[in-house]
């Protein structure tokens, strides 16, 4: 059987889709897509231009019109890549709290959606990617090759992110986090445009019960 070429991992918030298909892409040296840097991308914008969240017409009308680039890291400062908007550099700038409490409702936008995804769709398709995101492996590619849905408690999910955090020397409180991974899955998997949900075609891994390495191992074995 070839390798995959188009890798999709979907699943909650931080779930360790990220560092699993980080770490994927560089064994297999595939281009890494994280798709939830550029819903946080138009989120920062809205919020850095005074939008009000809840005027859907306004946050799409950004989210079409935006220059969302992604780029190689430019700096060794724990980045996994550089994310632009209009040519500004906002990569920490996506991970305030303030982008994390609005990301969900600006990602229920169905022009939102629409005018990201295609730009993801058009990227995948070049092949030797892993995307990662919610809606990859049932909207974005259906097609891909191999799709995993990597779940976990949302305790679990807390206390990574929780540990992320204080790692980067910030600030958190573990009941505040919880609380904000509970909003944004019942947000993200209720929505009416590309609700969270594994495709009927993924393989889904539970990691509360496998560790980082373990998860790794399993998909590896699952490409080659
Ligand atoms: O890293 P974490 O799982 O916390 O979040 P993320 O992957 O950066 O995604 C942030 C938010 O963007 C999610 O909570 C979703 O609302 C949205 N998102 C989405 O709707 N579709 C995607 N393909 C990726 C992210």
């Amino acid at each position: 059987m070839p390798i995959p070429s188009i890798i999709a991992i979907d699943g909650p918030a931080a779930s360790g889709k990220s560092t699993l298909g980080r770490r994927l892409a560089d064994s297999l040296s595939y281009l890494f897509f994280d798709t939830g840097v550029m819903y946080r991308a138009v989120t920062w914008g809205a919020l850095q231009r005074g939008l009000q969240i809840k005027d859907e017409t306004e946050v799409t009308n950004l989210a079409e019109t935006a220059q969302i680039d992604i780029r190689p890291a430019s700096k060794e400062d724990g980045r996994a890549c550089d994310v632009l908007l209009d040519g500004v550099d906002i990569t920490w700038e996506t991970r305030r709290p303030d982008v994390e409490a609005n990301v969900s409702p600006v990602s229920a936008y169905r022009g939102v959606r629409q005018a990201l995804a295609s730009q993801q769709r058009r990227i995948g398709l070049r092949g030797k990617v892993v995307m990662v995101g919610r809606d990859i492996g049932t909207v974005v590619l259906p097609e891909a090759d191999l799709k995993i849905y990597l779940d976990a408690s949302a305790e679990e999910r807390a206390r990574r992110r929780y540990a992320e955090i204080l790692q980067r020397g910030g600030q958190a409180d573990y009941g505040q986090i919880l609380a904000g991974v509970r909003s944004r899955d019942e947000i993200d998997s209720t929505r009416a445009f590309s609700p969270l949900r594994a495709a009927g075609d993924a393989i889904v891994l539970d990691s509360d019960k496998l560790n980082a390495d373990e998860v790794f191992s399993k998909v590896e074995a699952l490409c080659r």
